[in-house]
């Protein structure tokens, strides 16, 4: 990310003094998909690209902000009840009240900042936005005494209150504590995790962006949610003597158990959130192995009921995946929430230029616009740049 870009516009609009730059980064997920609010297993890493801000205290009682690429500012006091207008700082907004539910004194400030995650795009610029505040009014006012799980829980609570989307806990979690070259086995039950260093040799980890835009905000990715939940109340009432959470607990034999006490749709969104919690699993299994054979595999499973079951994909998407098979890619799938957005494909080194090229003609040839390729770089999580 460039540091310029934000200096000389946080100079140029603001007293002339300069403040401390953040980063926070976007995130790609290997597996496990719209598993996080179901209490099971999720596969992301921090990428290379995110939401970068300088902010500098400014000793008033407001908020100024100032968002590069869309050139607007919007200012809001400290003690504001009522959420700003504009919908990308309502995310700030939701930080601050988060931060300040935490215990940090939050005083006014300047900030300017900017983001190359491609927005809609499944790759959660959105949690690159929250993760990158928290972190910033962490250190200038907090000492940093908030947890990195605190960080990463205010940005997803700014989602559901502030946003309207009730999303798990994959995004900021991935945003707050990415590592350089590694990806992470998060249990979000218990809030386990482990990293894992990848670096396959011999493949590459690449994302094909429709362009299809995607987005959370009023979408069908709450409706899902509510499937999920009415599945695990059918199970409750079914099972008085077991208790469930959420999907998580649920075994093939008791989703079976329900199914005529539930919609085909939900029945059909419960049978793919299990599913993902076994692939999760066999994928987990198969890179200790070194098996990338089936972690593509897995991936491709995972389109399909992404696809069919949950229903989140798109023609675009369905195209791109198909065009990934019929080429020889290892792995393919959508990746994030639906409705639009990118592939994750794990293609061979030596198949690489030729399925990019590929892509990009067909795609072309038949929706009228190249997708966007970017190489995965797994990187750094939430941090203060200088
Ligand atoms: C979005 C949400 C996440 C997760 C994914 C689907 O990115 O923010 O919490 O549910 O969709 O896996």
């Amino acid at each position: 990310m460039d540091i310029e870009r934000v200096r000389s516009r946080f100079i140029k609009h603001f007293d002339g003094k300069t403040g401390n730059i953040y980063m926070a980064p976007g995130r790609i997920n290997l597996i496990g998909e719209h598993t996080d609010y179901n209490g099971g297993f999720v596969f992301p890493g921090a990428v290379n690209k995110g939401i970068m801000a300088e902010v500098r205290p400014n000793g008033l009682e407001t908020i100024i902000l100032y968002a590069i690429d869309l050139k607007d500012k919007v200012e809001f006091k400290i003690n504001d009840t009522v959420g700003p207008r504009a919908s990308w700082a309502r995310y700030i907004y939701g930080i601050v009240q988060e931060m300040k539910a935490l215990g940090v004194p939050v005083k006014g400030f300047n900030a300017a900042f900017y983001g190359d995650v491609p927005l809609g795009a499944g790759m959660s610029s959105s949690a690159a936005l929250e993760s990158c505040f928290a972190y910033a009014l962490n250190d200038l006012f907090g000492d940093n005494k908030v947890s990195k799980w605190d960080m990463a829980l205010a940005g997803q609570a700014t989602e559901h209150k502030y946003v309207g989307v009730n999303c798990g806990i994959m995004d900021q979690f991935a945003s707050v504590f990415g590592e350089e070259g590694k990806l992470m086995r998060l249990d979000c039950r218990s809030r386990e995790f482990e990293y894992y260093p990848f670096n396959p040799q011999g493949y590459k980890l690449v994302l094909v962006n429709s362009k299809v835009k995607h987005e959370l905000v009023g979408s069908p990715y709450n409706d899902r949610r509510n499937s999920c939940e009415n599945v695990v109340k059918a199970l409750c009432a079914h099972f008085p003597t077991k208790k469930f959470e959420t999907l998580r607990d649920a075994e093939w034999d008791e989703l079976e158990a329900v199914k005529a006490e539930v919609s085909v749709e939900d029945y059909t969104r419960a049978h793919f959130v299990l599913g993902e919690k076994d692939r999760v699993l066999a994928v987990c299994d198969a890179l200790e192995k070194g098996d990338y054979e089936t972690v593509g595999q897995k991936m491709y499973e995972t389109h399909k009921g992404l696809s069919k079951e949950y229903e989140v994909s798109c023609e675009e998407l369905d195209f791109l995946n198909e065009l990934a098979k019929e080429n020889g890619v290892t792995g393919s799938r959508i990746m994030g929430g639906g409705f639009g957005g990118c592939t994750i494909n794990l293609v061979k080194d030596d198949l690489y230029d030729r399925f990019i090229a590929v892509a990009k003609e067909k795609f072309n040839a038949k929706y009228g616009h190249e997708p966007e390729v970017y190489d995965v770089v797994i990187s750094q999580g939430a941090h203060k740049v200088c």
